[in-house]
């Protein structure tokens, strides 16, 4: 399997390292702007493989996308990251050009690639890498629900205090600080409601730090996390390598599923060898179909802006 990554910053080179440890691609292609940062990446990368135990080729380049030609896979994080203070929908001003550029550049090399979009304001990047490429409508994932649902989880444990592997929970909607949906309802510890678990003040709590969970990190670093984003995105790749049909939430165009049309947003998905094999439709309560459907009104005033 033949992966390309752009942007080799911080979530691009987090995702190429989870990808070659988990050892289920055969090369992994780091395209960067910035003259041998690519190459110098890939190439640190590398020096880790006999350390780290794999053997998936991990190579550079500044800005040579023939170098990434027949590529299965290609995920698009680059663009500027937010700083602190800053929404993901401010960015869309620089990202946008960047995306789109970037998208078509991949497809030009990889005619039956599935692209998977990191770059924000992600779901409007996703929708625009749509509109742009005019793809069958499974090959072009974003990822944002993922991490937001691994996000959820953490905050989970940290309630509940116990392992995080004792957790599940579901983030869909808009991939943002506000329209963001932590499936509270349905988070489980060991398969046993959460909610039996701490009050409804905590569990709010939980949800309200989840919203927030990118925007922490931020303020903490100074730029957007790249750990989370980059397991995130390289879980989703395996998903694709592998077969695995394994749920996600992720931003998919919906053809009328959860009552939307012409929108790129987070649902739930199955993700296998085509990308997205079939979007899920969970039964939700009429607080949380309004709360989706506010969800998907944010999201198109982001869209609009694209047009502007
Ligand atoms: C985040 O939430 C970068 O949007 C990404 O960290």
């Amino acid at each position: 399997m033949k992966v390309t990554v752009v942007g080799a910053g911080a979530v691009g080179a987090s995702c190429a390292e989870y990808i070659a440890i988990k050892d289920f691609a055969a090369e992994v292609v780091l395209v960067d702007i910035k003259e041998g940062f690519a190459e110098g990446k890939a190439m640190d990368l590398m020096q880790t493989a006999s350390l780290n135990g794999f053997d998936t080729k991990i190579v550079g380049t500044t800005g040579d996308y023939s170098k990434t030609a027949g590529s299965d896979v290609a995920v698009i994080t680059s663009g500027i990251p937010r700083k602190p203070g800053m929404t993901r929908e401010e960015l869309i001003g620089i990202n946008a050009g960047i995306v789109k550029d970037v998208a078509g550049n991949i497809l030009k090399h990889s005619p039956n690639v599935i692209i998977i979009v990191v770059s924000n304001p992600m779901d409007t990047m996703t929708y625009l890498t749509h509109k742009a490429l005019g793809l069958p409508k499974n090959r072009i994932i974003g990822m944002g629900g993922a991490l937001d649902s691994a996000r959820f989880k953490y905050r989970l444990a940290e309630a509940l205090d116990c392992p995080i592997s004792d957790v599940d929970g579901m983030v869909i909607g808009g991939h943002s600080d506000t329209g963001m949906i932590p499936l509270t309802r349905l988070a489980t510890r060991n398969s046993v409601p959460a909610s039996e678990f701490i009050s409804e003040d905590r569990m709010k709590e939980v949800l309200e730090e989840t919203k927030v969970g990118g925007a922490t990190l931020t303020k903490l670093l100074g730029t957007s996390a790249w750990y989370a984003p980059g397991a995130a995105v390289s879980a989703m790749v395996q998903a694709i390598g592998c077969d695995l049909r394994k749920m996600f939430p992720c931003s998919c165009l919906l053809d009328g599923e959860y009552g939307q049309n012409d929108i790129a947003i987070g649902v739930p998905a199955l993700i296998g060898k085509n990308g997205i094999e079939q979007i899920v439709e969970i039964s939700l309560t009429d607080a949380e179909k309004a709360t989706f459907a506010a969800s998907a009104d944010a999201v198109r005033k982001t869209n609009a802006l694209l047009d502007a």
